[in-house]
């Protein structure tokens, strides 16, 4: 048995590619790795690789990690710059038994020294974007201000002084969880994480446990959504460690996405988007979202590549629903839509 699910709609030519090798017999690290590298290198997709979207000083700055479900061997980075492919990076740091999380800098020197491709990842349409989001912090402030009339001068000039943004968003990971014919289990996540977060800012996508984990014994999870509210679960690990005690991956996608959204809101008052897929050593596959219409792919073995769309429901359960061509197409024009200032 083989298969692979991944995070997004954007996942899908990614996973017909990976799919076809491990239809060929091919191994789930080197399937793994290609799936999310399509998506890298589309310039379309905002939140990954080639064309995602830069912090708030406008530099790209991308999380991605690989981990080998056989070995446990992980490894990631955070904050790279400028390399056209970090999941691959992250998976030549796998190899070692130490270095496995590298962030700023010190990825970029490993990975200059590895001999990765250098690619400057801020394209021209990030650039748009980014300034677009600049002016609709500024008018935001400027309202803001005109509606605070009766303050103080100097306590406004502070507060426009101080850069205070408006709250980061967009954070679409691309992650998948693969299974091979030999029964290695493996699984990869790559984002360039919020829009307008904070340099060094590093989300869930290169935590193992939080983001993504994989065991070959059990199964792996691979997650989307606010890293900062994931990493407060350790979310990856708790969904396989449920597969490894005999769930089902959608019981146990669903039981930790809702339980866990629902401590958050209790605690917190609020709960970020979290959303999680996974496939077990048998190949059996979930997904769970606490965010309606949450989009994934999956193919296993004898299938054709499906797209669906997660609908949780107030019963912690979450269904599927296959996307149709019409909501596929109108996905990928939002995407492609021309862009002006
Ligand atoms: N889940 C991706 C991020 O928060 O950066």
């Amino acid at each position: 048995m083989w298969g692979i699910i991944a995070t997004w709609r954007m996942a899908l030519d990614g996973i017909e590619g990976a799919a076809k090798q491990l239809e060929e017999g091919g191994r789930a690290d080197d399937a793994v790795e290609a799936a999310i590298r399509e998506v890298e290198d589309f310039p379309y997709f905002k939140s990954v690789g080639y064309g995602g979207l830069p912090n708030e000083q406008m530099v790209v700055e991308l999380d991605a990690a690989f981990m080998d479900g056989n070995t446990l061997s992980f490894g990631a980075v955070g904050a790279l710059h400028d390399f056209a492919n970090p999941v691959s990076v992250a998976r030549a740091l796998a190899a070692d038994d130490a270095n496995n999380l590298l962030v700023g800098e010190g990825a970029d020197l490993f990975a200059e020294r590895a001999g990765f491709e250098r690619k400057a990842m801020l394209t021209d349409r990030a650039k748009v974007f980014y300034r677009k989001r600049l002016a609709e912090d500024e008018k935001r402030r400027q309202e803001g201000a005109a509606l605070e009339l009766g303050e103080p001068e100097a306590e406004q000039e502070a507060a426009r002084g101080a850069g205070i943004a408006s709250a980061p968003r967009g954070h679409d990971t691309v992650g998948a969880v693969c299974l091979d014919e030999q029964g290695l289990m493996t699984c990869a996540t790559s984002t360039s994480g919020l829009f307008m977060k904070r340099p060094g800012r590093v989300g869930d996508s290169p935590i193992p446990g939080a983001g993504f984990y994989v065991d070959s014994e059990a199964g792996g999870a691979a997650s989307t959504g606010l890293g900062e509210d994931v990493m407060k679960g350790c979310l990856a690990y708790e969904i396989v460690r449920l597969m490894g005690e005999g769930l089902h991956p959608q019981a146990a996608c669903e039981q930790v996405v809702s339980a866990f959204s629902d401590k958050l809101t209790r605690r917190r008052g609020k709960a970020g988007d979290i959303s999680f897929v996974a496939m077990d050593r048998a190949g059996r596959w979930g997904a769970a979202s606490n965010l309606e219409g949450f989009s994934f792919v999956v193919q296993t073995q004898g299938s054709e590549p499906q797209v669906y769309l997660a609908h949780p429901q107030a019963d912690g359960s979450c269904a599927h629903e296959l996307a149709s061509q019409e909501w596929q197409d109108a996905y990928m024009a939002a995407r492609l839509a021309p862009v002006s200032e």
